[in-house]
C-alpha cells in the first residue's frame, strides 16, 4: 500500500505498541499523527520520528478533542488509516481484601477510556475515511474512484473495477467506489442491469463449481437464519464440498503449481 500521499492516525502513539506503529507508518511515508494524552511524551516522540509526524494532545474519551485531531489529519492527506492502542489496563477487584465493594469510579474509567474511547475515535476516523473515500464525480455520465468506473448508457450502468492484485481481495478504497456504484443502482429504477467487470466474474467462475454454489447458497439462505445455528446451518451446506473430489483435485492442483480440472462431484 502506497502511503506516501496518506494521512495516517495512531492513538496511544506516545508509548509501547502505538509509539511503534507510528515509527513504522512514518518509515513507509504516511504523515502520521499521535494523539495521546496531553500530559504524554507526545509531543517529544513526534519530534524524535521526525518527518511529517505531528502529535495531536487529545483524550481518545473527549469528542471534540479527537474531532480536532481527525482534522489535523485529513488537512495533511487524505485519511487512509487509524491504529488505535490508546487504553489502560487496570485491576479492578469486585469485592476488596477488607470485605468493602470494590471502586466503581475506576471500573467506570478503565471502560470508560477502552470502550467509549474506542467507539469514539472510530466513528470520527471512519467518517473522515469514508469522506476520504468516495468517488469523484467527473460528469454526469462517468464516476471514477481510481480503481471503480461506472459508466451508464441509457438503462445500463457499467461497473468496471480494475484488476485486484491479489485474485478476488478488494482494498477499502475499491470498496467504497462499489458501494457508491451500487447505491446509485439502488436508488435509480431506470437502470435495468449492471455488469460487474468480467475478469472478476472469471476470477469467482474459476473456482470449484460446487465451492461457488455452496458460497452463493450461504450468502442467500443465511440472510433467514437464527444467529446460534449459523455455523451448524453453513457447515451443512460446506461439509460435503469438503468432502468431494474437487476439494481434493484443488489441493493437488495447488500443490503441483498447475490449474484444476474440476468435475462438479
Ligand atoms: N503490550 C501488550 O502486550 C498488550 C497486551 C494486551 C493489551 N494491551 C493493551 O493495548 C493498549 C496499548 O498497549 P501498550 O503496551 O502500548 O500500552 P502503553 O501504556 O505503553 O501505551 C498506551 C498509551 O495510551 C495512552 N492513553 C491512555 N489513556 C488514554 C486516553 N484516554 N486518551 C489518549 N491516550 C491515552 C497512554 O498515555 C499511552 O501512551 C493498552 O490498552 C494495553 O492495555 C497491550
Amino acid at each position: 500500500m502506497d502511503l506516501s500521499n496518506a494521512s495516517a492516525i495512531v492513538t496511544g502513539g506516545a508509548s509501547g505498541l502505538g509509539l511503534a506503529t507510528a515509527r513504522r507508518l512514518a518509515a513507509r511515508g504516511a504523515h502520521v499523527v499521535l494523539i495521546d494524552l496531553p500530559g504524554s511524551d507526545g509531543a517529544a516522540m513526534a519530534d524524535e520520528i521526525g518527518g511529517k509526524t505531528s502529535f495531536a494532545a487529545a483524550d481518545v474519551t473527549d469528542a471534540a478533542a479527537v474531532a480536532d485531531a481527525v482534522d489535523t489529519a485529513r488537512r495533511q492527506a487524505p485519511l487512509r488509516a487509524v491504529v488505535h492502542c490508546a487504553g489502560r489496563g487496570g485491576t479492578v477487584r469486585v469485592l476488596e481484601r477488607d470485605g468493602s465493594p470494590g471502586p466503581l469510579e475506576l471500573f467506570e474509567t478503565v471502560l470508560r477510556v477502552n470502550v467509549i474511547g474506542t467507539w469514539n475515535v472510530l466513528r470520527l476516523a471512519a467518517a473522515a475515511m469514508a469522506a476520504a473515500g468516495r468517488p469523484a464525480v467527473t460528469g454526469p455520465q462517468v464516476a471514477f474512484s481510481g480503481k471503480v468506473l461506472v459508466e451508464r448508457e441509457q438503462c445500463v450502468l457499467t461497473i468496471t473495477i480494475s484488476r485486484p492484485e491479489v485474485r478476488n481481495a478488494i482494498d477499502a478504497e475499491t470498496a467504497h467506489g462499489l458501494a457508491a456504484a451500487l447505491e446509485e443502482l439502488d436508488s435509480d429504477p431506470g437502470l435495468a442491469a449492471a455488469r460487474a467487470d468480467q475478469r472478476l466474474a472469471r476470477a469467482i467462475a474459476a473456482n470449484g463449481p460446487l465451492a461457488v454454489a455452496a458460497t452463493k447458497r450461504i450468502i442467500v439462505d443465511s440472510a433467514d437464519w437464527p444467529r446460534a445455528e449459523e455455523f451448524a446451518r453453513q457447515r451443512e451446506i460446506s461439509e460435503p464440498v469438503r468432502a468431494s473430489q474437487d476439494a481434493r483435485e484443488g489441493a493437488l492442483a495447488f500443490r503441483e503449481k498447475r490449474p484444476p480440472r474440476w468435475q462438479g462431484r
